[in-house]
């Protein structure tokens, strides 16, 4: 029934867009969609991706809430000026009332038992900051043999978004991203926001999304303050789709071109904190030990993306 998918999510309006492409593609089997706190507190992140599921007609897929907090120290920031008040432009209210109730496990329960009830390699996308599935790691080693890949968004190669060095997703619990990213071995894509912003959509392609059907107003509907925050950050009138251009990559192995780095994460209190070091030296010292790498998306066809996320979120496939 093609690829077995978790999403962990903290919607937010790119993950609206992430979760409905993966709700409507009939090549995925969404087994499950976990919470996170991130771009609004994890109350508002559960009930939106709730809310979200039910506007895609998929009351089948369970939702259980997790980390409301990071790791280790505390993170007061939360990303209203980007996504709206309610994380999805003030319209979480306009979205239909989920039929389903929370599921009663935690995240990190939930996604261990899909994993081990799994019977083929699970993709997880987390597309939010990485607490839960670093805390899946550590509480259960067991589970990484039934995950294919972790296809992250996340990190900058350049420069950041919520700092000058460090992109929202891993500034936001730097320790949990870097037990995923560097100490663990499972095999991970990281689609950072270099590529992501490659991608962004102009207003022809949300008009287009809108005119699709009901659906598509309501996630173009979604888009007003997250609109308004991309005008200044692009400097033209447009939306960077982040998460759904990961899980893109999630439901279409090779969409993006990826190379395999060393990576290490800025763990530190400093001004680089969340950082993410890619190593792209092609010579390393010699006598050096082999490190671990991770493929990294450094590029794609962009116009194709951009048609092939439009028309899975217009009906087609
Ligand atoms: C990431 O941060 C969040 O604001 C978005 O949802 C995306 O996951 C982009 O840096
Ligand atoms: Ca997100």
């Amino acid at each position: 029934m093609g690829t077995k998918l978790i999403i962990d999510t903290d919607p937010g309006v790119d993950d609206a867009f992430a979760i409905a492409l993966a709700a409507l593609s009939t090549d995925v089997d969404l087994l499950g969609v976990t919470t996170v706190f991130g771009n609004v507190p994890l109350a508002a992140t559960t009930i939106n991706a709730r809310r979200l599921l039910q506007l895609c007609d998929r009351p089948d897929v369970p939702v259980a809430a997790g980390a409301s907090r990071p790791l280790v120290y505390p993170n007061p920031y939360s990303a209203e000026y980007v996504h709206g008040v309610d994380g999805l432009s003030g319209r979480s209210e306009a979205l239909p009332e989920p039929a389903r109730p929370l599921d009663e496990r935690d995240a990190v329960s939930l996604l261990y038992s899909l994993l081990k009830a799994a019977d083929e390699p699970v993709t997880i996308a987390p597309i939010g900051p990485l607490t839960n599935i670093a805390l899946l790691l550590a509480a259960h080693p067991g589970v990484r043999e039934k995950i294919g890949r972790i296809v992250i968004m996340g990190g900058a190669l350049d420069h950041g978004n919520m700092t000058a060095a460090a992109e929202f997703n891993i500034w936001s619990d730097p320790e949990a991203a870097r037990r995923v990213l560097v100490e663990e071995d499972v095999p991970v894509v990281l689609v950072p926001m270099d590529l992501t912003y490659r991608c962004a959509v102009d207003t022809a392609w949300l008009a287009e999304l809108a005119a699709s059907g009901p659906l598509g107003t309501m996630l173009e509907s979604l888009t007003p303050d997250y609109l308004a925050h991309y005008r200044k950050a692009l400097g033209w009138e447009g939306i960077v789709l982040h998460d759904a251009v990961a899980v893109a990559e999630a439901i279409r192995p090779g969409l993006l071109r990826t190379e395999s780095f060393p990576i290490d994460v800025d763990c530190g209190l400093g001004p680089a904190r969340g950082a993410t070091l890619v190593d792209r030296r092609r010579r390393r010292e010699p006598g050096t030990q082999p490190v671990r790498t991770i493929e990294i998306a450094v590029d794609t066809d962009v116009d194709a993306l951009g048609k092939f996320v439009l028309a899975r979120l217009s009906g087609g496939q």
